[in-house]
């Protein structure tokens, strides 16, 4: 097969303000080389703003979400050239799972099969993440002789507990979406026929959604999971105060339509976006 461009690692549709976004080269198992890394962080910022975007799904082209980092062109090669190499290619990839971490809108990581390693950077960048019941998950380093880096310890044992982390970690060995989702690696597991469908089905809840209160929450759930209870506290008022600035009339609308218009419950789903006055 010719050479795949940079343009060609990454490829993406917006359909009913859902931007679909794949890692595409799926004959490599859509691994992370620099090139990919590149591409990768220029269609998300070009995304980020657009008004015809509400929400954003990663997935990947073919078999695989991503096996993780490129050994050959991220690794090998760098490794070669020397250090100010190694350090611009991770520069390039952690910039962008960064980027998705504070992104501005809801993102979902659809996987849909292979996530090793480095992969695992953009699956924790991602808010929510929906697997295919038979994706395989793998922390693969200590089969080629590395510890897990660019992130990957820390976000095991973030999301999954001392116990599971240690054993994924040191015995790599995979465990299919149903146990992802058991362990809270992520949200749920689908037959793979029904991926996208209950992705969709997500995403489409998400757009119904104030998204002002809606970019407020996500980063405040990031942020207080290292912060002191004092001090989320406060960071919590302090971002409702500016959500309130930005957002004027959303809150007063809802309680509107909730206490004079009896129209809905908040305890039972999202006020009418469209007739805000
Ligand atoms: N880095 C570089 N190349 C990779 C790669 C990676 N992480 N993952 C897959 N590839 C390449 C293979 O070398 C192969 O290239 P070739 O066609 O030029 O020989 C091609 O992608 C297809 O891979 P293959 O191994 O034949 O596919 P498979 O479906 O049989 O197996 C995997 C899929 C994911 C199990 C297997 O490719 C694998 O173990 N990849 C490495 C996973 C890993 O450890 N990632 C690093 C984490 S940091």
């Amino acid at each position: 097969m010719q050479e795949r461009t940079e343009h060609d690692t990454v490829s993406y549709t917006v359909e009913n303000r859902i931007a679909w976004v794949s890692f595409n080269r799926p004959e490599k198992r859509n691994c992370m080389s620099p090139s990919l890394n590149r591409r990768m962080k220029e269609v998300l910022d070009e995304l980020e703003f657009r008004e015809d975007v509400g929400v954003l799904v990663l997935t990947g082209e073919g078999t695989a979400f991503s096996a993780g980092m490129d050994l050959k062109e991220y690794f090998r090669e760098n490794e070669e050239k020397g250090l100010g190499h190694v350090r611009k290619a991770q520069r390039e990839a952690y910039g962008w799972w960064e980027r998705l971490r504070w992104y501005e809108k809801p993102t979902i990581a659809m996987i849909n099969g292979w996530c090793f390693g480095g992969a695992y950077g953009p699956l924790f960048g991602c808010d929510l993440a929906v697997a295919a019941e038979d994706a395989q998950f793998g922390l693969s380093e200590i089969n080629w002789g590395i510890l897990p880096g660019g992130g990957a310890s820390k976000i095991i044992v973030e999301l999954t507990g001392f116990r599971n982390a240690m054993y994924h970690a040191m015995m790599g060995e995979n465990i299919d979406g149903r146990k992802a989702a058991e362990w809270g690696l992520v949200n749920e597991a689908v037959p793979a026929d029904k991926l996208r469908e209950r992705v969709t089905e997500v995403a489409t809840v998400l757009l119904g959604k104030n998204p002002v209160a809606l970019r407020g929450t996500k980063w405040a759930i990031r942020r207080v999971s290292e912060m002191t209870f004092d001090n989320s506290m406060d960071y919590l008022v302090r971002t409702q105060e500016a959500a309130n600035f930005y957002d004027a009339e959303g809150r007063k609308e809802a309680t509107r339509q909730f206490i004079d218009d009896k129209t809905y419950k908040p305890g039972l789903g999202a006020y009418d976006l469209n007739k805000a006055r």
